[in-house]
Parts: C-alpha cells; structure tokens; sequence
C-alpha cells in the first residue's frame, strides 16, 4: 500500500478531544474525512456543517456504509476498547485511540491482539512525545548534555490513569522505553463534592472510570534510573505559583549527573530550561517550534501505508499502562510491585469495592 491517495477516514465521538482531533485530520491532506459517528449527534452538528462530513449514530452502519481505511476514536476511555476492537474487525488499516489505551489490563491487552491479528496499526494518543519541546528535550538528555540521567520528576494536574498517562509516556520517551522493574503507588481520595480548585469540583468519576483525587509514583526502570510522579492534589499546582493552569498541566525535570533539564509546563515561556556546568543557573534552550498533530498524523498515515515504526504505537503505550496500572495495584496492595504486573482488572475499582481508602473523618 505505498500510494498516497487520502486514507477515507471515520472520526468516532465528537467532544472537546475529537473536534480538535477532526480538525487536524480535516487539515491533513493525507486523510479524507469522511463522517462521524457520535452516540449524541448534536456534539457533531457544528463540525459537520463547518466539514461537510456525514454524521451517524450507529458504529456498525458507519463502519459498513463508509468502508473507512483510518478510524480516529476520542470517545471515553471506558469505550476505547469496545470501539477500537470493532473497527479493527470491520477491516480498517489504521486506529488512532485516544489515551488511556482502555480500563484495564485485560481490555488492553485484547485491543493488542485483535488489532496485530487482523494486520491493524494501532497508536494511542500520547502525543507529547512527538512534540517539539519533548524531542529537543531528549536530543540533549541523548547528546550527554547533563551527563548521566538519574531521576526524572514529573507532576501532572487530574487523575494518574487520564492524565498521568501522559506523564509516565513521556518520561518512558525520554528514558529510551526502558521496562520498569518496579513501582511503588499511593492513591489519595477526597470525598466526592470537595473542590479541588476554584471550579473544579472532585466527583470520583472521569470518562467513565472511577478516579482518585491524588496519587504519586516511584518507578525504578531496568536502566538504573527512578522516577517520582505526583498527580492531581499532590502535584504541583497553580495556586503554589500564581500562573493559569493552562500554562503548568504537565511538569517534567530530568535530573543528571551533569546538570538538569526542565519542561515547567505546557505553555510558560521559556518553555524548556537548562542548568548545566556553565555558570548562570537556569537558562532557555531553543528548539523549533511545530504543530504535534500535524506531524503525529502524518507519520500515522506512512505508518498505515507502509508499515512504519510510530513512536506512539501501542507496544510504547502498553509499556507505560502497564506502569499506570501498577502504581494503583501497589498503592491497594500497600507495597512495592515488581514487574511484570499479574493484575488484568483495574486496581482502583478494587480499592473502593475493598473500603481501602483512608476516609479520614467522614
Ligand atoms: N491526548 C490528549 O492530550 C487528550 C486530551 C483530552 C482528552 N483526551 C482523551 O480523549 C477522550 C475523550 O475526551 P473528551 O474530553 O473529548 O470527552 P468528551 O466527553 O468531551 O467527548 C466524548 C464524546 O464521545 C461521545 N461518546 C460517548 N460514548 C460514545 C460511544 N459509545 N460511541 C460514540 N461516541 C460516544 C460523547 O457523546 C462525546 O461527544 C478521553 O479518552 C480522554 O482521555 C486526550
């Protein structure tokens, strides 16, 4: 398949992530967006009637009538799987998933064989490894910039399994994809209602899955190196450093022998920083800027055509859940976890059947 003719493709759910993902695809011309399928047709009207794109309310007749070569899926997490593994049957060449992979190790792991039995490339939506500032980020780790990397540190605003997902990707990017050999996890939980920060109120509930309101990570990778992550109430957050939360989501520092690169979130500027032998103390570091989606998309459609490595595949992603996963099986097991992880249900699902979490007074 090394044509370049546009791949016919299916945008599947239409919220705030698939609007956005539909655009970059519309925009992208290896992709002929074709239709959208949405179980609530009135999120897709908008985009429809801006694309001129089909809109449907049943997966099997989208799927059927449209013959889609690329499915693009930003449903929630708790129809990723279910999603996923249809399209993969019907006879698509390509699946974009969003992140997390799915709910739980055995939805995953399913997805995974499905889509390699029926010749399907797969990749999962962690993109931040394929942006500007991450690559130059790794250049330099790459290049002995800071000599030897001992420890990353990351935090992250929201869940560990939503958004700490991206965390854990990025750090695996950034450390070569090296397997874990342990982690050890704590979850806290706030009494549904509680407001996080102005506006944002914990429910307990994010697509689909039950959430802690906090958690942090040690992850021990095979190479020697540690890595600490703290999400949502144990992260660093915007209130400790009056700027909008747009611009912290995502804060990653790699600690070397040699000195320190710094990512201090997703839109500060300078965005990326360095703290090596040279005097002066932190300084910018220029990397050139570009648009993610437009490379991740485009690689995505050389990946489907022709087969090629896709930084986001799902053997990188399934690397990173299975760490997810552990975090919340060690912190219900109250102890550190060796890899490989033996657990296939989702541990967060067992903490609050087994009444583990620490209530406090309420
Ligand atoms: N990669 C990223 O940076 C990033 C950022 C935000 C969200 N996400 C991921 O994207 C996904 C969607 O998040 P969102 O914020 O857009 O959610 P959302 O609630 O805004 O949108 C979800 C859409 O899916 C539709 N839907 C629900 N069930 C469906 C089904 N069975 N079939 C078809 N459509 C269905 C809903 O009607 C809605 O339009 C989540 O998995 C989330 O983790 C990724």
């Amino acid at each position: 398949m090394n044509d370049t003719k546009p791949l016919k493709t299916l945008l599947v759910g239409c919220g705030n992530m698939g609007r956005h993902l539909g655009k970059k695809v519309y925009e992208n011309p290896n992709y002929n967006l074709v239709a959208v399928y949405d179980v609530i047709p009135e999120n897709a009207k908008e985009f429809a009637e801006k694309t001129g794109v089909k809109v449907y309310t049943d997966y099997d007749e989208a799927l059927k009538k449209e013959k889609p070569e690329v499915v693009v899926i930003a449903t929630p997490n708790s129809v990723h799987a279910q999603n996923t593994i249809q399209a993969a049957l019907s006879g698509v060449k390509g699946i974009y998933c969003e992140k997390p992979i799915a709910v739980n190790m055995a939805e995953a792991k399913e997805m995974a064989r499905v889509c390699r039995d029926n010749q399907v490339k797969l990749i999962i939506g962690h993109q931040r490894r394929m942006s500007d500032k991450y690559r130059k980020m790794k250049e330099l780790i790459d290049n002995g910039a800071i000599g030897e990397i001992k420890l990353f540190r990351g935090s992250c605003a929201g869940d560990f399994v939503s958004d700490g997902t991206h965390t854990v990707d990025s750090i695996l990017y950034l450390n070569g994809d090296v397997d874990a050999e342990w982690v050890s996890g704590h979850v806290i939980y706030e009494r549904p209602g509680t407001m996080l920060y102005p506006g944002k109120e914990f429910t307990g509930e994010r697509y689909g899955m039950n959430v802690e309101s906090g958690a942090m990570a040690l992850i021990q990778f095979k190479n020697g190196v540690r890595a600490e992550i703290f999400t949502g109430t144990l992260s660093l957050k915007t209130e400790h450093m009056s700027i909008p939360f747009s611009m912290l989501y995502q804060n990653i520092e790699a600690i070397g022998t040699k000195g320190r690169l710094w990512i201090p979130g997703d839109r500060n500027n300078p965005n990326l920083l360095i703290m090596d032998e040279q005097a002066g103390g932190w300084r910018a570091v220029e990397y050139k800027e570009y648009d993610v989606w437009e490379v991740v998309f485009t690689e995505f459609a050389a990946t489907v055509r022709e087969g090629r490595y896709h930084p986001m595949c799902i053997e990188n992603a399934m690397r990173g859940f299975e760490i997810v996963m552990a975090v919340y099986e060690s912190a219900r097991l109250r102890d550190r976890l060796y890899m490989p992880l033996k657990q296939d249900k989702y541990p967060m699902d067992i903490i609050l059947e087994e009444n583990r979490i620490l209530k406090r007074e309420w």
